[in-house]
């Protein structure tokens, strides 16, 4: 099901969208809302097949063209190629993420530099190869998490490598304007990966959605809303901001459960 879209239709017409993880979940909901807008949409993305099935998703939603990339953050040659096929880009969203839960006492070295290298080393050199294509006026946004900020059993490295990408969003909103730069952090999004091991695998879905103030868990839809917010006109003044999707939760507080009785 398709989020409804609150922007006036061809917003996004003759602009470019680059983003990197567009291919399956959070990635592909955001690609799919600037295509419906009628952005030339490029997804980037290192398996084949998820680059076809994402070609396949969003062909026809809109008027733009739809291009895919088959890149690995974590190799700033390959991110030179596709920006320098891709062109002009209106709209970066680096949405790529690595993540596995495991505690730190059972993490090994390279567990831990895999996941810091796909989500803060793979954002910066996303942001470092795409620099030289962005339009004078772009947006740049980062797809964080609420654990950033937090802290979080089980994903200490994608919660400092997060926190990381938040603090590089705030640097990079002072040192690139006006190309802005923001990032999103979205709450549990039903369907994700990472929440049907937590709501299905470990039968938790009754808990994760009490842990919302909204009472149930986002839609995909409702992050890429945010995402087309953050590069359209609508948000001119807004750099350096983290716009937090997650129903209430971080709001929540430590005492949330006590008091609010979720
Ligand atoms: N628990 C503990 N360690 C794990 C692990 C797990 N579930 N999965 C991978 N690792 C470790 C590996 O053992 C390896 O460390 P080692 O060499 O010391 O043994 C290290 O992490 C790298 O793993 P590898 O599979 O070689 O890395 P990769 O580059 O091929 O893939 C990911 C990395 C993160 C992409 C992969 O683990 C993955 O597909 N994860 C699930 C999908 C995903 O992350 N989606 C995004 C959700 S936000």
């Amino acid at each position: 099901m398709s989020e409804p879209s609150s922007f006036r239709p061809g917003l996004f017409a003759g602009r470019t969208l680059a983003i990197t993880g567009g291919s399956t979940g959070i990635g592909l909901a955001i690609a799919q809302a600037f295509a419906r807008l009628d952005a030339d949409v490029h997804v980037l993305s290192r398996k084949p097949d998820h680059l076809a099935n994402a070609a396949t998703a969003l062909q026809g939603l809109g008027k733009g063209k739809v291009g895919t990339h088959a890149c690995d953050v974590r190799q700033p040659t390959q991110l030179e190629a596709a920006a320098r096929a891709i062109g002009k880009v209106d709209a970066l969203v680096n949405a790529a993420a690595g993540n596995f839960p495991v505690p730190f006492d059972a993490m090994t070295p390279n567990a831990w530099g895999t996941v810091v290298d796909i989500v803060l080393n793979g954002t910066a050199n996303t942001c470092r190869a795409f620099r030289p294509v962005l339009a004078k006026e772009a947006s740049v946004t980062n797809i964080v998490a609420g654990y950033a900020w937090t802290g979080a059993p089980g994903v200490s490295h994608s919660g400092a490598a997060k926190a990381g990408v938040l603090n590089l969003t705030r640097s990079l909103a002072v040192e690139w304007a006006p190309v802005r730069v923001n990032a999103v952090s979205p709450g549990p999004i039903d369907g994700t990966e990472g929440i049907k091991r937590l709501a299905d695998d470990l039968g938790l879905r009754g808990q994760l959605e009490g842990s919302v103030p909204l009472r149930r868990m986002g839609r995909a839809g409702e992050v890429a809303q945010a995402c087309v917010f953050l590069a359209s006109p609508a948000a001119s003044f807004v750099t350096g901001a983290c716009l937090v999707v997650d129903g209430g939760q971080d709001a929540r507080g430590p005492f949330g459960s006590l008091l609010a009785g979720g």
